[in-house]
């Protein structure tokens, strides 16, 4: 049977990091993976989260199946920190997933099965929106997103776009810190596309990933929050492998808003059943130390501060890498990291520059010119724009 088959294509940044791990030169730099990095180049285990699982250990009596929807306590401590204080919680259903890619893609099922037929995604998005998405049987659709001349979000462009989307067509929209290009909607732009989805009869699919690596915890909801409290229905995934760096214990959480508490109920009970017929119950591990950790005061603070020191940091780098860019280059062609937020930049390299780059100078990044802040070596700032600038201006 296996003769049926040819090989799928390599996933590109998974093969990158192959291409680094084997790279001799002692000064390479890593700016290609999606993980957070701190200044020695490492991924730790943040300490609340450490400090929970020391918990877990002594308190958890049983492995027992958790369920479908997974651990309800940790499902309402993920409400509130999504959607917060205001949410009309008696629409909402969440359900913990296998990573923020689970819940993507069960959502992806549910609006298949709610016959929702076209899903528009922004262009560029992470590349993994596309299968996800796809794999449930529904459409995608591009809408612009991203002029890489300026840095900047062509917001017209996309709503002009979305204008020409058919009622009861699904928008993905990235709730903040967008992946690849770091450029975001401000309040007045999520205002808009608020009132373009109610006008036009559109069901907002949002994608939290970063939530705290932006502008902080509560601000990177500011989206999220907002179209939750004007539109009629909504589904979102959240990811908690990169505010808790609980990335390879994969948990995220699927949640939905629907018109009213009984259509909420029949929704969830369809998503649910799509769970089952995918992985059956998702894993507890981390959404077990995730909880101890949102519902113990004292570790929910330290959890905070690690995550706001880490979103410091990055946006401490952008500053000094679009600097040191500016100094570098005479010019102000790379202010847009600094206003960027998130993990994530597009530089705006050529594919055979960033090829350069790698062979050259042994600087990683993945081959749309996406750079990963939290690589950026402190250190090494001037020397890196320097190599960046040179490769560039070649053409
Ligand atoms: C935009 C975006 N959405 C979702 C995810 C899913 O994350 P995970 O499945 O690891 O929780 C990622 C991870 O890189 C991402 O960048």
């Amino acid at each position: 049977m296996f003769e049926m088959l040819t090989a799928a294509p390599p996933d590109k940044i998974i093969a990158l990091m192959g291409q680094f791990r084997e790279d001799p030169r002692p000064g390479k730099i890593d700016l290609g993976v999606g993980v957070y990095k701190d200044a020695k180049g490492d991924t730790p285990i943040m300490a609340a989260v450490r400090e929970a699982e020391k918990l877990l250990y002594e308190r958890q009596s049983t492995k027992t199946y958790v369920g479908m929807a997974g651990d309800p306590l940790f499902n309402a401590a993920m409400i509130g920190l999504v959607f917060g204080d205001g949410a009309d919680r008696a629409r909402i259903r969440a359900a913990q997933a296998p990573g923020g890619s689970g819940a993507l893609r069960i959502l992806a099922e549910l609006i298949a099965r709610s016959k929702g037929t076209t899903v528009w995604l922004s262009d560029p998005t992470w590349p993994n929106h596309v299968p996800l998405i796809r794999a449930a049987g529904v459409t995608t659709r591009d809408y612009p997103y991203f002029d890489a001349a300026t840095g900047t979000v062509r917001f017209d462009a996309m709503i002009a776009a979305l204008k020409g989307a058919a009622a009861g067509d699904i928008v993905l929209l990235h709730g903040c810190c967008h992946n690849p290009t770091g450029a975001n909607l401000d309040h007045g732009q999520w205002e808009a596309v608020a009132d373009l989805l109610v006008s036009r009869g559109l069901f907002p699919f949002v994608d939290l990933a970063y939530q705290g690596f932006g502008d902080g915890l509560e601000e990177d909801a500011f989206g999220v929050r907002l179209l939750a409290s004007r539109v009629p229905e909504m589904a979102v995934a959240a990811s908690c492998s990169k505010n808790f760096a609980v990335y390879r214990d994969r948990v995220g959480t699927a949640f939905l808003l629907g018109r009213n508490p009984a259509e909420a109920d029949i929704a969830f009970s369809q998503l649910l059943s799509v769970a089952r017929g995918m992985y059956s119950m998702p894993p507890d591990h981390a959404a077990a130390a995730i909880r101890i950790v949102l519902e113990d005061g004292k570790l929910t603070e330290s959890w905070k501060s690690e995550l706001e020191s880490m979103r410091r940091r990055m946006v401490l780098l952008r500053e000094g890498f679009a600097d040191a860019l500016r100094r570098q280059s005479n010019s102000d062609r790379f202010d847009f990291i600094a206003r960027h937020r998130g993990m994530f930049s597009r530089i705006g390299a050529t594919p055979a520059q960033v090829e350069k780059l790698r062979k050259e100078y042994g600087v990683y990044m993945v081959g749309d010119s996406r750079i990963n802040v939290a690589g950026l070596p402190e250190d090494r700032l001037d020397t890196l724009a320097a190599s960046i600038v040179s490769v560039m201006a070649e053409g």
